[in-house]
């Protein structure tokens, strides 16, 4: 088949490789019609490449027909229409019966002291092939496959698979509706659903933050008022003022920082980042534990503007072990802070019920690119550098 690979720092390929097979009695192999490009692929993009291998099977975000199913499968067949959410998990263990699919303890990769496997997402996470292929094999595919309804156009359900449950939880763990203002920092797809989903959940004032003038744009038409950070010159403080003159002096009582460890404004630790991409990958990878290694211009600024006694819900995905927060700030303004990967595979059942018979959250526009999946180098390369008005990237395989 052929799939989108990893070969080095910001290369990815398109190239022909072996066809996935039934391995374990509990896999489904699909076939995918539909796979989206996320801001984590970002990451492994550029960033991450110190936990890369030449050649791994990038994406997170397919939908598609199930094409086999191993001899335990029971809820899913073939030719059933299905989207696999991003996190792997079996569904039955403490952590998933919790909903808490990022722990479960089945897929968990002990061997680096970490949550659930992950598709497509370093060595870190499993080392499991990705999504951005004509053909994927599904672990648990029983849980892990979700059935949707055929007629509409894939992308009333692709979002399942990452951006809906991922803007979803960091939605819910803003705790809105409780919290009537809330500032979303970072407009890409996450930022942008998640102002979305807040709005339908009952937040009354939205803001949102970004510097991208079509992504701000985008937010401000669906009624979000838009700040362009680039007007702060890296001034946090200034930043939270111009927040605050919105909500009559107050600080939002909810941020949800949707940016991550390549937040513009971190200057020094991007030339860190930068410098390990081009080392050797053990010591790279030590680098990672020891010294300050995300861009936390964006964490920082959440923490500098979010209101007294607010809630923090951080989504955008963090590395660095090492990083300076200021816990000082976040113990005197009395903080609460939630965090962590989306357990996408459990909200699907909240979520696809308003998809059914609506294009809710307009999903079937929300992508601004489709292309083949051949031409990924491309789309990889306009989404990083936010070329073409790239915002969200649907390949078709
Ligand atoms: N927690 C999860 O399960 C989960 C799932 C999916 C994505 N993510 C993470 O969410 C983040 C966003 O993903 P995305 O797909 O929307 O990607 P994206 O890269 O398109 O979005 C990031 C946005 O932040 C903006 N930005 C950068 N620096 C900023 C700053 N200082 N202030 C304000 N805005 C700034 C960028 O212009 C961009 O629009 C990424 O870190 C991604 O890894 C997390
Ligand atoms: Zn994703
Ligand atoms: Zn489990």
């Amino acid at each position: 088949m052929r799939a989108v690979t990893w070969q080095s720092k910001r290369k990815v390929s398109v190239e022909t490789v072996p066809d996935p097979v039934i391995e374990e009695p509990t896999d489904a192999i699909i076939k995918i019609t539909s796979t989206a490009i996320c801001g984590s692929d970002l990451h492994l993009y550029e960033v991450m490449t110190p936990f890369m291998e030449k050649g791994d099977i990038m994406g997170h975000e397919p939908m598609g027909i199930v094409q086999e199913v191993g001899s335990a499968v029971k809820n899913v067949k073939v030719g059933d229409r299905v989207v696999i959410p991003f996190n792997i998990a079996c569904g039955q263990c403490m952590m998933c019966r919790k909903g808490l699919t990022t722990q479960c303890e089945v897929t968990q990769v002990k061997e680096h002291n970490r949550g659930a496997a992950l598709f497509g997402y370093t060595k870190l996470y499993g080392h499991i092939p990705g999504g951005q292929a004509e053909y994927l094999r599904v672990p648990h595919a029983d849980f892990m496959a979700k059935k949707v309804p055929v007629g509409p156009p894939d992308e009333r359900f692709l979002y399942l698979s990452d951006v809906l449950p991922t803007a979803w939880q960091a939605v819910k763990y803003a705790n809105i509706p409780k919290n009537k203002t809330v500032v979303v920092i970072g407009l890409g797809p996450i930022g942008d659903m998640a102002s979305r989903i807040a709005q339908h959940l009952g937040a009354e004032i939205i803001i949102g933050i970004d510097l991208v003038p079509e992504r701000l744009a985008r937010a401000a038409a669906h009624g979000v008022i838009p700040i362009d950070v680039r007007e702060f010159e890296g001034d946090q403080q200034a930043l939270a003022e111009a927040v605050r003159s919105h909500l009559g002096g107050r600080g939002p009582e909810a941020v949800i920082e949707a940016v991550g460890m390549e937040a513009h404004g971190s200057p020094n630790v991007k030339a860190i980042q930068q410098m390990t991409t081009l080392m050797p990958d053990p010591i790279a990878q030590k680098l990672f534990t020891t010294v300050g290694m995300d861009r936390l211009f964006a964490l920082h600024s959440a923490i500098e503007m979010v209101g007294r006694g607010g809630t923090l819900s951080l989504v955008g995905v963090y590395a660095g072990q090492a990083d300076p927060i200021s816990l000082d700030a976040l113990f005197d303004k009395q903080i609460q802070v939630r965090m962590g990967q989306a357990n996408a595979p459990f909200w699907t059942k909240e979520i696809l019920p308003l998809l059914i018979d609506d294009n809710m959250f307009d999903v079937d526009n929300f992508a601004t690119h489709r292309l083949s999946l051949e031409e990924a180098p491309h789309a990889y390369e306009i989404f990083q550098k936010k070329e073409d008005e790239a915002i969200k990237i649907v390949l078709k395989p």
